[in-house]
């Protein structure tokens, strides 16, 4: 079996933050968001990993991702020309890379905790010609929504429908037979819907209309769907929760009060300040005193001074310099700058593009 990545899309939901930044690299608990579905991948053995981008992105991506050597698989890079082609289209560009064996497609922007390997396993020993994972979820109104017959087999497949009559939706993980392929071909091929896009869903109801066997199966642990801002943001609260642990890679004095589990990168420099977990602390990162975190990812080269910040993100080389009022819940782009003007209140909310400057 091989798998396809795709990383290409508009963004246009992590506006502003996509507007300078391939929204596949933006961070996820200081974890750029396309090593989940690598690392989720490489999980199950699969060995071949098709990464596709759209145009201009090449360099972005491969020189940020490599051979792939680094997860014990290879990566081949594919063009797909049209980045609102569609979920099919993804796939439909990388037929030659799959050439006749079966394959997984794994959103670059989905996150499964528990990984995918009961769908890959139920796949390969019932060998169905598609698979979707399922989910619940509260707002499947905006995702891909399963309908059933009484035995519970999959029937119909709706992108975005405005009545779900329950809470199941289709996450981004899509097992296929390369019989798949013949969607494009012939009279009855899959077109465009409305929006104009080869939808996932044309291809799995192109099967389920063919009587081709499609199944479904729950996955296991949770799916995080960092797709717009919000979510993105209750992402990384939850990944800090899960995943973080104690890890002090910095030296510090007993002016630096820890309080839950805290982890802090390389070269850091931390004084006089109270470190709150769970709290996830990247490479050279200075902090002087402050109080920082709980649900808080601070990622490489940012400088906090004099400050409060709770429950937010600060990515790349970011300065928070004598801001009086608490940082809380926001995501501050690479690159920016705040600092304190003569305002004051208790505290601030702010969602800022890179290269921004605020003075608050
Ligand atoms: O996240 C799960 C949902 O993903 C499913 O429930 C839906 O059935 C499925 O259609 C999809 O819905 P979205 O509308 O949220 O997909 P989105 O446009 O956000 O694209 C998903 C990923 O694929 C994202 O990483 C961008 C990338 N992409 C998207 C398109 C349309 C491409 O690389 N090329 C494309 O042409």
């Amino acid at each position: 079996m091989k798998a396809i990545i795709p990383t290409g899309g508009m963004g246009t939901r992590m506006r502003p933050l996509t507007f300078t930044a391939n929204k596949h690299l933006i961070p996820v608990a200081n974890k750029p968001l396309i090593l989940y579905p690598v690392e989720t991948i490489a999980e199950t053995g699969i060995k071949e990993i098709a990464l596709t981008y759209n145009p201009g992105q090449l360099d972005i991506i491969q020189n940020f991702l490599g051979d792939g050597s680094k997860w014990g698989v290879k990566f081949t890079y594919i063009l797909q020309e049209n980045p609102r082609g569609g979920l099919s289209n993804i796939f439909q560009v990388c037929e030659k890379f799959v050439d006749g064996d079966s394959f997984v497609m794994h959103l670059g922007d989905n996150i499964f905790t528990g990984g995918i390997k009961n769908l890959a396993d139920h796949f390969k020993k019932h060998k169905p010609k598609g698979l979707v994972g399922l989910v619940h979820h509260p707002e499947n109104v905006r995702l891909g929504v399963p309908y059933f017959d009484e035995n519970g087999k999959l029937v119909k497949y709706v992108e975005k429908p405005e009545n779900p009559p329950h809470d199941f939706a289709v996450p981004g993980v899509y097992f296929f037979d390369p019989i798949i392929f013949n969607c494009f071909k012939g009279k009855d091929k899959i077109t465009p819907s409305p929006r104009g896009e080869l939808e996932i869903s044309s291809a799995y109801q192109w099967l389920i209309d063919h009587k081709y066997d499609v199944d479904t199966l729950e996955i296991e642990g949770a799916w995080l769907d960092p797709g717009k801002v919000q979510d993105w943001l209750e992402a990384n609260f939850y990944l800090l929760d899960l995943n973080t642990k104690t890890k002090i890679g910095s030296e510090f004095d007993k002016t630096v009060k820890v309080t839950g589990r805290v982890t802090v990168g390389k070269n850091c420099a931390i004084t006089n300040s109270h470190l709150k977990g769970p709290l996830n602390i990247g490479d050279n990162v200075n902090i002087t005193n402050s109080t920082v975190g709980p649900f808080t990812s601070v990622y490489n080269n940012c400088v906090i001074i004099d400050s409060t910040v709770t429950e937010s993100v600060l990515m790349e080389s970011v300065v928070i310099d004598k801001v009086r009022k608490n940082i809380e819940n926001s995501i501050i782009g690479p690159n920016s700058n705040i600092s304190q003007s003569n305002h004051s209140e208790h505290y601030s909310e702010l969602l800022v593009g890179e290269l921004s400057k605020i003075s608050l």
